[in-house]
């Protein structure tokens, strides 16, 4: 199959970890018979630099020309003086609503081989981690007014938070869907005890349960459920929220399955062009250190084979290719226990050639 893929390799960490994406891909294409073309696209900090906008409108263009597209990490110090607008995050965010990818799915699963690396105590995570975040991407706060202005000689600062039901209904209907797939079980996640929005958000979610009478919905404020996934992660199989939480809740549960550098997601809408990027940032204070976890974008790369271009016995490969090197024990820094013992400390580049070393046609 041909297949163009938009690459934004991004600031800090985001042009190391790619590269290495690029080269399990390209391996993909010799083993598999397939013909990737990338196409580079600039965005965020290094856009900004460049043309003086974190995504000029032709990038954004070859994203939505393209098959799909796969991000690194956008954002850093460098930028923290501009102005909100011009600010490298707005670029991603752009490229989220002119992609119109309002699902964004995060799995929260941990590797048997990384058990050791969670925080949390053995028996809870003995107990199982395997969720999904499915996370509203653009609506909510994030999309609302932002307006800074003087007031009565002070400034004053307004984000706004609104969603229509209809941006609610096609998450949720995403939410039903994913649940159905998995053991049926959906938990929605809101603040409906203080905020109008999550009112709706949680009628609108009761609306569409009539259509899934075989999907148990449950209810959970946000708070409550930042403290059970610490509790017992294992009451979760997806959960569905807004942005805004879904930001946060994800890096949460990034975290008890060992490192956030391990989590991929993917990014789609209405058709199979998907976003896909791992969760974390562009970690700039170990950015061109060859240090950085390229895994979350590997499995980044994964998801956008096995979601966007049905090629699931790729994606498969690439997964057991990752899971074969964390069974040999290499670990970048992120992912190394306190106790080494039977652990290699690895690079990325390191990393990402183990995982080449590992991938065989399945
Ligand atoms: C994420 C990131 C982004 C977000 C930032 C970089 C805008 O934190 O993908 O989780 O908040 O959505
Ligand atoms: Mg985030």
């Amino acid at each position: 199959m041909q297949k163009t893929i938009a690459v934004i390799r991004g600031d800090g960490i985001g042009p190391e970890i790619v590269d290495q994406a690029l080269l399990v891909l390209d391996r993909i294409a010799a083993l598999y018979g397939h013909e990737f073309t990338y196409l580079d696209v600039d965005m965020g900090g290094c856009a900004i630099d460049k043309w003086g906008d974190p995504l000029p409108p032709a990038m954004l263009e070859t994203c939505l020309a393209s098959h799909s597209v796969l991000l690194g990490a956008v954002g850093g110090p460098k930028w923290n003086h501009v102005p909100g607008p011009m600010r490298p995050e707005k670029g991603l965010l752009r490229l989220r609503a002119g992609m119109e990818v309002y699902s964004n799915n995060r799995p929260a699963k941990i590797w048997p081989q990384l058990a050791c690396a969670s925080p949390l105590k053995p028996e809870i995570v003995d107990k199982g981690i395997d969720f999904l975040i499915v996370r509203e991407l653009t609506g909510g706060i994030y999309f609302g007014r932002h307006e800074t202005v003087t007031e009565n000689g002070q400034q004053v600062a307004l984000d706004e938070l609104r969603y229509s039901e209809e941006e609610i209904r096609r998450i949720g209907r995403i939410g039903f869907e994913t649940a159905r797939k998995r053991s049926r079980k959906l938990c929605s996640v809101e603040k409906s005890n203080v905020l109008d929005s999550s009112r709706l958000w949680k009628k609108v979610m009761h609306q569409l349960a009539e259509e899934y009478p075989d999907v148990t919905l449950t209810d959970m404020l946000v708070d409550n459920c930042a403290m059970q996934i610490v509790k017992d992660p294992s009451q979760f199989d997806v959960i569905v929220t807004e942005n805004m939480f879904g930001d946060i809740l994800s890096d949460e549960a990034s975290m008890i399955t060992g490192s956030i550098g391990m989590i991929p997601s993917s990014s789609l809408g209405d058709t199979t062009r998907g976003l896909y990027e791992p969760i974390h940032g562009s970690a700039p204070d170990i950015a061109g250190k060859d240090v950085a976890n390229p895994i979350g974008t590997i499995l980044a790369a994964a998801m956008m084979l096995r979601y966007s271009f049905d090629m699931p016995r790729e994606a498969d490969a690439i997964e057991s290719a990752v899971s074969a090197v964390l069974s040999q024990g290499c670990r970048t820094a992120d992912i190394l226990p306190p106790q080494t013992a039977g652990c290699t400390l690895v690079g990325c580049r390191e990393m990402g050639r183990l995982i080449l070393d590992n991938l065989k046609k399945g």
